[in-house]
């Protein structure tokens, strides 16, 4: 008999319940007895000992459904070893409840944070293991998380739609893509939809050279200009303030995000109509598209096996079209970012996509 937890935290996203599905159909089916404790609303179930036994039938029909059944919730790591609501030491509760229900693993969904934590708690002496998931893709040690594509294909969707009434109207229109502090989503999302634009953190932007694109368009007779931008782009001057300087300022913005700055920049200094649209957190919603449902599914079976064998302290990522393990003190607090040099950033420029640099 194996007793193995499961949580999902941080920001949810496409695949949560697919990948768990994964890993509780790779144990069932391998013929092991298992008894499973989902802790509810990620760290905080664990922390305060909420938790419900799952069995089969919550695991039957939720390939497609997006959000997780376990519901989620963010724990910053930086107050970690700050006391609880009742003065408790939060990561001791996390233990108290393992060792109570007397776990033999904790499998554990989330990204960069919540892995922070997952490792943490391998030191502290857990058996963890963790399944890459973020619609930003930018955990350590995997190429790919699960949730990305959904994402992908829902921010494409997007600035699809918005092509078209952009091209009636003869507008400029920003679409601001989620992704945190990196770029993928909003590259994918961008090449995807033919943006002629690309604002991404890793590759700070002049406006002016933003501005020159718009006008390269017109002079080119397009009536039109897609940009889509990430939350974290940033200009070159803001780009040479020091972390917290750049965090002062934006927490005094005027601008709801960086967007509404950027447009009314070219607004300024080209006199032409902007609108911006933030599909936001639509990005994280609704069903996994079929890749994630494979890849979740997967990396979940991964998981399943690494359990059997009783290989703990491990993410199961995926690495040159190959599941493998990444230990997870390798992971835990890297970020993976896109190089600026990366041959997909150069590809994109010789399609005649302008990254404002
Ligand atoms: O990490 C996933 C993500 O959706 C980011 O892209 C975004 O910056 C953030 O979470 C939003 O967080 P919240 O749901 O807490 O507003």
């Amino acid at each position: 008999m194996r007793r193995i937890g499961l949580l999902t935290s941080g920001g949810d996203c496409q695949a949560l319940n697919a990948a768990m599905r994964g890993v509780v159909k790779s144990l069932l089916n391998s013929g092991e007895q298992i008894e499973l404790y989902g802790f509810l609303n990620g760290y905080q179930g664990l922390i305060n000992g909420n938790y419900r036994m799952l069995d089969w039938a919550d695991f039957s029909g939720i390939l497609t459904r997006g959000g997780t059944i376990l519901g989620s919730s963010r724990t910053p790591f930086k107050t970690i070893r700050e006391p609880d609501e009742n003065g408790h030491d939060k990561v001791e509760e996390m233990k108290h409840s393992y060792y109570k229900l007397n776990l033999d693993c904790l499998v554990i969904l989330g990204g960069n944070g919540t892995h922070k934590t997952a490792n943490l708690l391998r030191e502290e002496g857990l058996n963890i293991i963790t399944l890459p998931k973020t619609i930003d893709n930018d955990l350590w040690g995997t190429d790919m998380t699960f949730g990305f594509q959904s994402a992908v294909d829902i921010a494409t969707q997007a600035i699809d739609c918005i092509h078209t009434t952009a091209d009636s109207h003869g507008r400029v229109f920003i679409v601001e893509v989620m992704g945190h502090k990196v770029g993928f989503l909003t590259l994918n999302a961008g090449m995807a939809s033919g943006a002629d634009i690309i604002l991404i953190p890793e590759i700070p932007y002049d406006i002016d050279k933003v501005v020159k694109a718009i006008n390269r368009r017109k002079e080119g007779g397009s009536k039109f200009t897609i940009i889509a931008v990430a939350e974290g782009a940033i200009s070159k001057e803001d780009a040479k303030l020091s972390k917290k300087d750049y965090k002062k300022k934006l927490e005094k913005s005027p601008y709801p995000s960086v967007s509404y700055e950027i447009a009314e920049r070219i607004t300024e200094k080209t006199g032409q109509e902007v609108r911006v649209t933030v599909p936001g957190h639509t990005q994280r919603g609704g069903s996994p598209c079929p890749y994630d449902r494979v890849f979740a599914s997967r990396l979940g079976a991964e998981a399943g096996r690494l359990i059997l064998k009783g290989e703990y302290g491990f993410m199961v990522g995926y690495k040159d079209r190959e599941i493998v393990k990444v230990p997870l003190e390798d992971v835990a607090g890297k970020l993976k970012s896109l190089a600026p040099d990366a041959t997909i950033i150069k590809e994109a420029k010789m399609l005649g996509i302008s990254f404002g640099d």
